[in-house]
C-alpha cells in the first residue's frame, strides 16, 4: 500500500514538473503516424540559460520519402503561424509555446495524416538572446523522421519498457513482504525471548519471596 501511495506521490510529481511553467525538457518526438489521424511533431529546444531573455521564430521544413530537397511547410513568427505548403493547407495546428514570443516549445499537430506526410522534418529555431549589453544570434535545428502506418503497431522499446516495469513493481512489492516476514519472525522470536526472561524473573522473584517467608517463619520460630 505504501509503495503503491509512493509510486503515485512520483508519478504526480513528474507530471507536475513536467507542467510547471518554466521547467523545460527536450523530449524527442515520435515518429509514426496513423494515415487519417491527427499527428503532433514534437520540437522542443530548451534555452541553455532560463532567465535570459529570447525570442524565436520557427520555420518547419519538409522532405518527402524518396526526395531530395526540403521545402518550407510552417512558419510560426511575430505575424503568428503561417501555412507554406498547399500539401499541409488546413492540417497544421500550433502545438507549441503559447502566449511567449520565447519559444521554446516549437511542435505542430498535423491534422488527418496521408501516406503523402511521410518522409523528414526539420524544425528550425531563429532565436535572439538578449544579454544585457549584446545580442546573441541562435539557431537550432531538429530533425524528426516519420514514417506513416495503417495502424498503429508498437515499438519494441515500448513494450520492453512495459515488461520491465511489470517486472520492477512485482520484484519490489516481493521484497518488501520477504523483509515484512524477516522483520514479524525477528520480532515473535524477541518477543518469545522476552516471555521466557519475565516468566524466569517471576519463577525467581517467586523462589525468593518464598524463601524470605520461611526465613521470616525461622525468625518467628
Ligand atoms: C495540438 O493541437 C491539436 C489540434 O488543434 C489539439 O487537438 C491538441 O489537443 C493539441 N495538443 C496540445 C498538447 O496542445
Ligand atoms: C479530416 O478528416 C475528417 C474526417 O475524416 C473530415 O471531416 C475533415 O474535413 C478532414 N479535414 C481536413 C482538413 O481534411
Ligand atoms: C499523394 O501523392 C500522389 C503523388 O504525388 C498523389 O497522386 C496523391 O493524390 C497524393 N495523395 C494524397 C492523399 O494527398
Amino acid at each position: 500500500m505504501a509503495l503503491l501511495r509512493f509510486l503515485l506521490f512520483s508519478f504526480f510529481c513528474t507530471l507536475f514538473v513536467y507542467q510547471c511553467h518554466g521547467a523545460c525538457a527536450e523530449v524527442d518526438s515520435d515518429t509514426e503516424a496513423v494515415a487519417g489521424k491527427g499527428f503532433k511533431l514534437g520540437c522542443i529546444s530548451c534555452k541553455r540559460r532560463s532567465e535570459v531573455r529570447g525570442e524565436a521564430s520557427v520555420e518547419w521544413y519538409f522532405r518527402p520519402k524518396g526526395e531530395a530537397d526540403f521545402f518550407l511547410m510552417y512558419t510560426y513568427n511575430e505575424d503568428g503561424p503561417t501555412i507554406e505548403s498547399d500539401q499541409f493547407v488546413d492540417r497544421v495546428d500550433w502545438n507549441g509555446s503559447k502566449r511567449s514570443r520565447d519559444i521554446q516549445d516549437a511542435s505542430i499537430y498535423l491534422l488527418n495524416v496521408t501516406f503523402n506526410d511521410s518522409g523528414t522534418y526539420r524544425c528550425f529555431f531563429n532565436r535572439i538572446l538578449s544579454y544585457e549589453n549584446y545580442e546573441y544570434n541562435d539557431v537550432v535545428s531538429k530533425v524528426v523522421h516519420l514514417s506513416v502506418v495503417g495502424k498503429a503497431t508498437r515499438g519494441t522499446a515500448s513494450i520492453v519498457s512495459e515488461v520491465m516495469m511489470y517486472v520492477s513493481i512485482i520484484g519490489l512489492q516481493l521484497w518488501l513482504l520477504i523483509e515484512m516476514i524477516y522483520c514479524y519472525r525477528k520480532i515473535a522470536a524477541a518477543g518469545e525471548e522476552a516471555l521466557r526472561e519475565a516468566a524466569n524473573a517471576e519463577y525467581l522473584a517467586i523462589a525468593s519471596e518464598s524463601k524470605d517467608n520461611c526465613a521470616g517463619v525461622q525468625v518467628g520460630e
